[in-house]
């Protein structure tokens, strides 16, 4: 049976890994997948969570099934983290929120939900996007278009190509947006841009859909939510797909959410049943263990002020890369101007770094970074950034 089948190619980001893992090298260096490291190279279970897993660990009781749309507690607790304490939406309960295994997992149910209920719809996505999203959608047999977003001479949002994209795209569509923290390019819009984004989608009947998978890593909690918050005061209905695997450096416990704004209260409910189908015939519920740290964490005033704490701490740190980074390089004497890299915000920025150079990094000094030349400066270390930029600086000569 198996004879004919393939050897499919290994994922542009997560196959890096499988090699940097197999890499002998002992300076190799990953800047491939986003994922946050401290100054000794590791991932930290926050001081936050490992409180609340103690706590957790002491209270456990039973581990039956949970509901098909997850524990309410997290559910609700996801809901005001995006949408904010006062929104209106959640006054009226129009918002339908389901716990979703991790920001992936939430845009699959996502893209059944369309591909069920809205069988020819097409979803734009950005031109350059996170190399998931084309499989994920193709995978629902869900159709993609591309809209313009990255301006390769400026280094900077292509906002003339975006508008003029957004105004062509047909009615009855649905345009995905990264909330902050744009994946790859690290370039998100300004709050006038937003409005100016969510007036297109409302007036041409476009539906948002909006991946926030780094609320925290921008410029703040509730700063990095506003672009979302302006999307959601002028389009009625739009659908969030978050996650906790960043900012709460739960990576390998899959926490995320997907939620539904809807007209009304009925309507959230008629939506929700639809949303809790295509989960049941995905994964059938959530698991709990990573869900229930969270909502620990956001149930407790102390527990949270500490998170808030340890984000902003990672948020600085990767700001404090970012200016290093664009500084040491520009000690190397390069010609090129990587000064943008200051400028953008989040895990990642577009290095501008080609094919053949990225290959080069990765045969000659075991540095790895994403084919279409994405870093994660959150992967970087100061230990380790002289020799990082001085590679990089031999494969631009
Ligand atoms: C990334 O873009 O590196 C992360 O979101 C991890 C992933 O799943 O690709």
């Amino acid at each position: 049976m198996f004879e004919d089948v393939p050897l499919a190619p290994s994922d542009p980001i997560l196959g890096l890994t499988e090699a940097f893992k197999k890499d002998p090298n002992p300076a190799k260096i990953n800047l491939g997948v986003g994922v946050f490291t401290d100054s000794n190279g590791k991932t930290p279970l926050l001081n936050c969570a490992r409180e609340a897993e103690k706590r957790l660990a002491g209270s456990a009781v039973s581990r039956v099934y949970l509901p098909i749309e997850g524990d309410p507690i997290y559910r609700a607790q996801m809901q005001s983290l995006i949408l904010g304490a006062d929104s209106e939406a959640l006054f009226t309960k129009r918002v339908f929120t389901a716990c979703a295994p991790g920001g992936t997992g939430a845009l699959r149910v996502v893209a059944d939900f369309l591909k069920q209920n809205f069988p020819s719809i097409k979803v734009w996505i950005s031109n350059p996007t996170w190399p998931n999203h084309t499989q994920i959608f193709d995978a629902a047999g869900v159709r993609t278009e591309r809209y313009a977003w990255f301006d390769p001479i400026g280094n900077c949002l292509d906002f003339g190509g975006l508008v003029s994209t957004l105004e062509k795209v047909p009615s009855g569509n649905a345009v995905l947006l990264h909330g902050c923290c744009h994946n790859p390019t690290g370039i998100d819009p300004t709050l006038e841009q937003w409005t100016q984004i969510a007036e297109i989608l409302a007036a041409r009947n476009i539906l948002p859909i909006v991946d926030f998978a780094y609320q925290g890593f921008g410029t703040g909690i509730e700063e990095d939510a506003a672009g979302l918050r302006v999307l959601a005061s002028r389009c009625r209905n739009m659908i969030v797909c978050s996650s906790c695997s960043k900012n709460f450096s739960l990576y390998a416990d899959r926490v995320g959410a997907v939620s539904f704004l809807c007209d009304d209260e009925s309507m959230a409910q008629r939506i929700g049943s639809q949303v809790k189908r295509v989960i049941r015939a995905n994964y059938s519920n959530p698991p709990q263990h990573g869900f229930s740290v969270v909502a620990s964490i956001m149930g407790d005033k102390d527990l949270r002020t500490m998170w808030v704490d340890e984000v902003r701490l990672m948020r600085e740190r990767i700001n404090g890369l970012r200016a290093l980074f664009a500084d040491t390089l520009a000690g190397k004497g390069i010609k090129q101007d990587f000064g943008f890299i200051k400028r953008q915000l989040g895990m990642f920025s577009f290095s501008g770094l080609s094919k053949e150079q990225v290959d080069e990094l990765r045969e000659k000094h075991s540095i790895y970074i994403v084919a279409s030349g994405r870093v994660s400066v959150a992967g970087m270390n100061e230990k380790t950034m002289d020799r990082l930029c001085d590679a990089i600086a031999s494969v631009l000569r």
